[in-house]
């Protein structure tokens, strides 16, 4: 039924990658690269990022970008609809840890204001990449569709005290996929989220990785998988997905259940019911 969505022959088909300077979104672009795909690396680490780039060959090429900044992401979506003329695929995937103590005591009379960049680097950030990703998968010229997986984490599943501003970050982002993704479904936009357990990158600082027994460590080859599941179900229009990853594993985690039947009705309610309310 759906045998139209991702004819485009491998050769063509374009992704952007953010956070590709590094970690994941490397080992994701290098992925890409290696099945044919024309990937542009975003980051805002534009020395690693340039590098990665070169090393990977013509099909790869790097944008710096700060993700936190709408007038950055709207260059980069801009430059590659422009140079390209289509986008397939866009992993929303740079993300820091917290940046701030919310359980500090503060030295001064008042306390201060927190430094909120956890949430707009993990929370905010890849909801502007969607946005943007949606915008020009539109324009497809074959209207084809397009696939957007945003890396939260199982931290986006599980209370994570030592991180609780990633924590809501990364929880929000699989409410944001869950809730736009049956809306976008009859376009062939789908929306999935990416939940990795720990994977050993640049993420967390380096002596953590001495603390963690190695056999608690997620492989690369376990998010690769999820990730490249969520590319090739794209044409079954596999969609509001959120796949932790934790060792060799792949779960598809549900939403929690609903307690009551009111409940149930409440968010089984048809869309255009709550619209007609907002006028949008
Ligand atoms: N490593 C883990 O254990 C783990 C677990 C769960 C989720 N994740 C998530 O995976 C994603 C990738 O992280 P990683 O583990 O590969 O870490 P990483 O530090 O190796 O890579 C993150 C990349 O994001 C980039 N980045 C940071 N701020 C940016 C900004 N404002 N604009 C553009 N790029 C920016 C960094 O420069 C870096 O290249 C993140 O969203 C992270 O939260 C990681």
């Amino acid at each position: 039924m759906h045998a139209a969505a991702m004819t485009v022959p491998p050769t063509n088909k374009v992704a952007i990658v953010t956070g590709a300077s590094s970690g994941i979104g490397l080992a994701l672009s290098t992925s890409l690269i290696a099945q044919s795909w024309t990937v542009v690396l975003a980051d805002i680490n534009a020395t690693a990022g340039a590098a990665a780039a070169s090393t990977l060959g013509p099909k790869a090429s790097f944008v710096e970008t700060d993700v936190s900044s709408w007038t950055s992401q709207l260059a980069l979506f801009k430059s590659v609809f422009t140079r390209f003329g289509r986008l397939d695929f866009v992993a929303a995937n740079a993300g820091i840890d917290d940046k701030d103590a919310v359980y500090a005591d503060f030295e001064a009379e008042e306390p201060e204001a927190l430094n909120f960049k956890t949430l707009e680097v993990d929370l905010l950030a890849p909801i502007m990449s969607f946005r943007l990703a949606l915008f020009y998968m539109r324009r497809n010229p074959d209207k084809s569709g397009g696939a957007i997986v945003i890396t939260s984490s199982s931290a986006g599943l599980y209370p994570f005290s030592s991180n609780p501003e990633y924590a809501a970050a990364k929880h929000g982002l699989i409410g944001f996929a869950r809730s736009v993704a049956p809306v976008l479904k009859r376009e062939k936009i789908t929306v999935n989220c990416i939940c990795p357990a720990l994977v050993s990158t640049n993420l967390a600082p380096a002596s953590l990785w001495t603390l963690i027994p190695k056999d608690q460590l997620t492989p690369m080859s376990t998010i690769m998988r999820a990730f490249h599941g969520f590319i090739d179900g794209h044409k079954d229009l596999l969609t509001g997905q959120a796949a932790e990853c934790a060792i060799d594993d792949i779960f598809y985690r549900d939403p929690v259940d609903f307690p009551s039947q009111s409940q149930k009705d409440m968010f089984s309610r048809d869309l255009g019911a709550w619209m007609s309310a907002y006028d949008m």
